[in-house]
C-alpha cells in the first residue's frame, strides 16, 4: 500500500494498517508533572488540526476516542510506538522524550493546515539514529528575540531535533546580559551587520527561553565565540585590548582580525567570568567556546587561550565544545569538536578522536543552511558552495572523515549564519525546507534513507508551514503543492 501520509524525518517501521479513519476527542496522560506538561504541550500543539479535552485514564468513557501517552518501562531513549486503531491513538514510549518525539509523528498524521481530522490505521515504532540533532543559530549578525526563537524551536520539535545551540557573541554585538559584565551589552548589545538595529537577551529572557525548549525536548548550547571574533567585547572592554583603547563598533561580515589576548591580566578573569555566569544560567551539559577563525594569533597563543575557555567552562561544571580549529591544539579527553569547514588536510581530526574527542557534524558544504539554494537565490552566502535542497539530504555524518569512527560521533548540527538574514522570513526561507532534509540526515539510518522518496514526502509539509504563516523556498526539484 503506498504510504497514505508523509511523514519527516522517515520512522524505522511504518505499517498502514486496514480499517476505518480513526478519530480522537480525548487526551489522557499519566499524573508525574513531566506527563501533565506533555499532555500541556500536546494540546497546545494539536490546537489548530483538533480540540482535545483532557480525561482521567479511569474515566470508563475515555477508553474509545482518545490520544494516550503512556510511559512503559522498555525502550532506548528517545524511542517510541504510535499505534492508531479503533480504540484511538496510543503513544507509548520509555522516557518524556521518546513521548514528545510520539507526539510530533501524531501531528504529522494529522496532516496540519490541510482540514483533515482523522488518521488511517497505523503502527508505527520509531528510535533515533543519532542521539545530537542540533540546529546551531547565529544571533550575534542578526539579532533574533525570543518570539522568533520560540518558532525555531517549535520547527527544531516538529522535526524532533534536540539541541538548539545560540551563537550569542561575535565581532558585530554581544547577545546576552552577564551579571558579571552588564557592559557587554550595555555598549555592544545593539550593534549588527550593515548598521541594522541589534538586540540581546536579558538573562531573564534567556532563561524563559532556554525552558520552553526544554518543555519541547531541546537543549540549548550556548556559545561565546573566543579567542577570535570578539571584537563586540574589545568594544565593551577596552581592557581586553593590548593599548587599552576600544576598537569602533564592527558592522561588515569579514572574519578573523579580531582576538584575545594571552598575557592581558584581565584575559582570564574576562574568560571565568562570562563561562561562569553562562554556566549559572545554562541547565545543560555543554557550554560552547568558539574557537573558530583566529587568524592571525600564533598557534602557541591559540593553544593557551583555548586552555583557559575550556578550563573556565570545566570548573564552572560543564562539558566543552568548540568548532574544529580547537582540535588543532591539545585537549582533554571528552572535548567535543564541531566539524564544519571542508579542508584537503583534516588528519587532525584522527589524531583528535585517538585522543579521545567526541564529535558533532556540520559539514559547511551540506549543512550549513545560510548557503545560497543555487545561483542568484537573493539570501544567504556561498563561500561553501550551493546547497541546494537535495545536497543537505544526501549525506552520511558517521563516515565523513577519515580515522573518526561512528562510535565517536555524537551526531548532527545544521548551521545557520545570519550576515545576510535580517528577518523571520528570511531566517525560515534559508531553514525550510532543509532543515527537514538534515533532520532525517540525523534521525533515521541510512539504509532508509532515499532522495526521490524524500522529495515526494517533504511537499506534503508546506500545507502546515503555510497555514502558520511561515515563509519556505519551494525548493527544486520537488513537487509543492499550490498555495
Ligand atoms: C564557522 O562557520 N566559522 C564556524
Amino acid at each position: 500500500m503506498p504510504d497514505p501520509i508523509a511523514l519527516v524525518p522517515l520512522p524505522r517501521r511504518v505499517q498502514w494498517l486496514p480499517g476505518e479513519p480513526v478519530r480522537v476527542e480525548h487526551l489522557i496522560v499519566g499524573d508525574s508533572a513531566a506527563e501533565v506538561a506533555l499532555g500541556k504541550l500536546a494540546t497546545e500543539r494539536l490546537r489548530s488540526v483538533l480540540p482535545l479535552t483532557p480525561r482521567s485514564e479511569a474515566d470508563p468513557q475515555a477508553t474509545a476516542g482518545a490520544l494516550v501517552f503512556r510511559l512503559t518501562d522498555a525502550g532506548e531513549p528517545g524511542s517510541y510506538t504510535v499505534t492508531a486503531g479503533e480504540h484511538g491513538i496510543l503513544v507509548e514510549a520509555g522516557d518524556i522524550a521518546g513521548l514528545r518525539h510520539g507526539l510530533a509523528t501524531v501531528r504529522q498524521l494529522f496532516q496540519p493546515g490541510t482540514g483533515t481530522t482523522s488518521v488511517p490505521p497505523v503502527r508505527i515504532e520509531d528510535a533515533p539514529a543519532l542521539g545530537w540533532r542540533g540546529l546551531s543559530l547565529d544571533i550575534a549578525r542578526h539579532f533574533f528575540g525570543p518570539d522568533e526563537l520560540h518558532t525555531v524551536i517549535e520547527l527544531l520539535a516538529d522535526h524532533k531535533y534536540n539541541v538548539l545551540h545560540l551563537h550569542l557573541s561575535d565581532d558585530q554585538g554581544w547577545r546576552i546580559d552577564l551579571p558579571s559584565h552588564p557592559e557587554l551589552v550595555d555598549r555592544s548589545g545593539k550593534s549588527a551587520v550593515d548598521g541594522d538595529p541589534g538586540g540581546y537577551l536579558t538573562a531573564a529572557e534567556y532563561r524563559e527561553l532556554v525552558a520552553f525548549a526544554a518543555a519541547r525536548g531541546i537543549t540549548v548550547v550556548p556559545e561565546i565565540d573566543v579567542p577570535g571574533h570578539v571584537n563586540a567585547a574589545l568594544h565593551a572592554m577596552p581592557e581586553l585590548t593590548p593599548t587599552g583603547e576600544a576598537p569602533d563598533v564592527y558592522t561588515g561580515i569579514e572574519v578573523g582580525f579580531s582576538k584575545l589576548t594571552a598575557d592581558l591580566p584581565a584575559t582570564e578573569p574576562f574568560l571565568r567570568d562570562v563561562f561562569g555566569d553562562l554556566a549559572d544560567l545554562t541547565p545543560g551539559d555543554y557550554l560552547h567556546i568558539g574557537g573558530d577563525e583566529v587568524l592571525t594569533m600564533e598557534k602557541s597563543e591559540y593553544a593557551r587561550l583555548v586552555d583557559m575557555a575550556a578550563r573556565a567552562v570545566r570548573d564552572a561544571g560543564k562539558q566543552v565544545i568548540g568548532w574544529q580549529e580547537i582540535a588543532t591544539v591539545p585537549l582533554e579527553p571528552g572535548t567535543v569538536v564541531q566539524y564544519w569547514e571542508p579542508k584537503e588536510d583534516l588528519s587532525f581530526f584522527a589524531e583528535a578522536a585517538r585522543a579521545g574527542a567526541r564529535f558533532i557534524m556540520s559539514p559547511g558544504s551540506k549543512a550549513y543552511l545560510d548557503m545560497k539554494y543555487h545561483e542568484g537565490f537573493p539570501l544567504g552566502l556561498q563561500w561553501a558552495g550551493f546547497v541546494p535542497l537535495q545536497v543537505s539530504y544526501e549525506w552520511e555524518p558517521t563516515a565523513l572523515i577519515d580515522g573518526v569512527p561512528a562510535e565517536a560521533v555524537l551526531g548532527v548540527e545544521a548551521a545557520v549564519w545570519t550576515e545576510t538574514l535580517r528577518t523571520l522570513d528570511d531566517l525560515t526561507t534559508m531553514l525550510l525546507p532543509r532543515l527537514a532534509a538534515v533532520a532525517e540526515v540525523a534521525w533515521t539510518p541510512a539504509d532508509r534513507r532515499d532522495w526521490d522518496d524524500f522529495a515526494q514526502r517533504i511537499a506534503a509539509l508546506a500545507p502546515d508551514w503555510r497555514a502558520r504563516g511561515l515563509a519556505f523556498h519551494p525548493a527544486e526539484p520537488v513537487a509543492w503543492p499550490e498555495g
